[in-house]
């Protein structure tokens, strides 16, 4: 059979469906739903075969939801002991119960898609390996911002080229409340703004403090260099006390403050740092506004690069998370193959890890009410022995390459 027969089978051909269950039918589960009906026929051509969400699990049975409630479920196991059903897709957020079901899953030779970054930043490793033990596939596409094809770019894309940095605005709730104290909000106006507008969860700490991007970039990184990154290797900082006044004085100095991850191979070193950073027009950060995010990178052979999208949303989500339907319909698992690979190494890691902002980099010092760009470049122990030792530093990037 050639590969053309294989994307595009003819009718007569008639292939089994593949058969989805979806734990969590929410923003994310609903909106997998929904695009997999809105878009049968694309998905059935490119999948090679019809895609047919047979399951969905969820808490309360009584909610309106996109699939008829007799294909709903309050008990996991009607989906995870169900033969017929060869890929499950992940969409309840958190560890647990993700990780028993997720495991459960693998186990039982079942493909499984996930858009739950906690869940990888705690397990990725260890479900990679029960997923290649057990000749199924795990995809993840979906885990850092949404839908955009960052994890396949990485992994696959520059699969030969070695890269030298990674980094973005991968945050979209820390994203929309700076570029509001951009316009003169207060925190709390903005916070209260991104929660109304859906951005910002009732608790939004995991992003405001970093951790969020913090896992992203460690995902990044990980396919980056084809090794596991974990979170202890990130310096990470939140938005803290920064306010519109800080962002007013950078904006004057013709810098804006955007929420930057960045992983860099620096001196041998890898270096990676999460929080407020100043970026300059030139940045792939600088015209990145409110939920919009970006992944930029450069490698050896190709240069720079940069792919920007929405960052959060149950549709820009579940494109994702159907790319990775389809992508595992057509199986072997292959692009599965390419994605796992960083997350099976054992051992020490080939290059030592730095927590912190790579570069000798220009900073943002503020002590009180004082605020200055240091004109010369030095340390941040440097930095803080001059400003002070309750100085607020915040790094300087003229544009995206950490300089030597
Ligand atoms: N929302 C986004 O924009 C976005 C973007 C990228 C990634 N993600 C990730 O996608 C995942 C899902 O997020 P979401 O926004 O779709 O969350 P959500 O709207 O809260 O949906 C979670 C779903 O899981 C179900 N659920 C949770 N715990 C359950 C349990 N113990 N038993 C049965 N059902 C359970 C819920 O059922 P009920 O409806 O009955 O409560 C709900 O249907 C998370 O990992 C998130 O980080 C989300």
């Amino acid at each position: 059979m050639t590969g053309a027969a294989v994307l595009f089978p003819s009718a007569s051909a008639a292939p089994r469906p593949l058969e989805v269950g979806l734990l969590g039918v929410g923003t994310v589960g609903g909106a997998v739903a929904r695009l997999a009906e809105r878009h049968r026929e694309l998905v059935r051509r490119r999948a090679g075969r019809p895609v047919e969400v047979v399951r969905g699990l969820v808490r309360d049975l009584s909610r309106p939801r996109p699939l008829p409630v007799e294909r709903l479920t309050t008990e996991a196991g009607d989906i995870l002991d169900d033969p017929a059903i060869e890929l499950v897709v992940e969409a309840l957020g958190g560890v647990q119960p993700a990780y028993g079901w997720v495991r459960r899953a693998l186990a039982r030779g079942k493909t499984v898609v996930t858009a739950n970054k906690d869940l990888l930043a705690a397990h990725g490793p260890e479900l990679a390996r029960l997923a290649r033990e057990r000749g199924a596939g795990l995809y993840y596409e979906a885990c850092v911002v949404s839908g955009l094809p960052v994890l396949r770019a990485l992994a696959e894309g520059l699969a030969a080229d070695p890269v030298e940095y990674v980094g973005g605005v991968v945050n979209a709730t820390t994203n929309v409340v700076l570029s509001r104290m951009e316009e003169g909000a207060t925190r709390a106006e903005a916070v209260a703004l991104a929660q109304r507008l859906g951005y910002a969860e009732a608790d939004p700490s995991s992003d405001l403090d970093g951790w969020d991007a913090a896992r992203k970039l460690a995902i990044l990184a990980t396919l980056a260099w084809s090794e596991p990154v974990r979170l202890p290797a990130v310096e990470v900082a939140g938005l803290g006390d920064l306010g519109p006044e800080d962002l007013a004085f950078a904006r004057e100095a013709g810098y804006r403050v955007r929420p930057l991850a960045l992983a860099a191979l620096w001196r041998g070193a890898l270096h990676l740092a999460v929080g407020p950073a100043l970026v300059g027009p030139r940045h792939a950060a600088w015209d990145v506004e409110g939920s919009m995010n970006v992944v930029y990178a450069r490698s050896a052979n190709l240069g720079r690069l940069r792919l920007a999208s929405r960052g959060a949303g149950g549709e820009e989500t579940a494109s994702g998370i159907l790319a990775d339907i389809v992508a595992a319909a057509r199986g072997p698992h292959l692009a599965a193959a390419a994605c796992l690979e960083p997350w099976l190494r054992r051992g020490e890691p080939a290059r030592p890890r730095r927590p912190g902002w790579p570069g000798r980099v220009l900073w943002f010092a503020r002590e009180g009410t004082r605020r200055e760009i240091t004109r010369e470049r030095m340390t941040e122990a440097e930095a803080r022995a001059r400003f002070g030792r309750r100085a607020r530093l915040l790094p300087v990037y003229d544009d995206d390459a950490p300089k030597p």
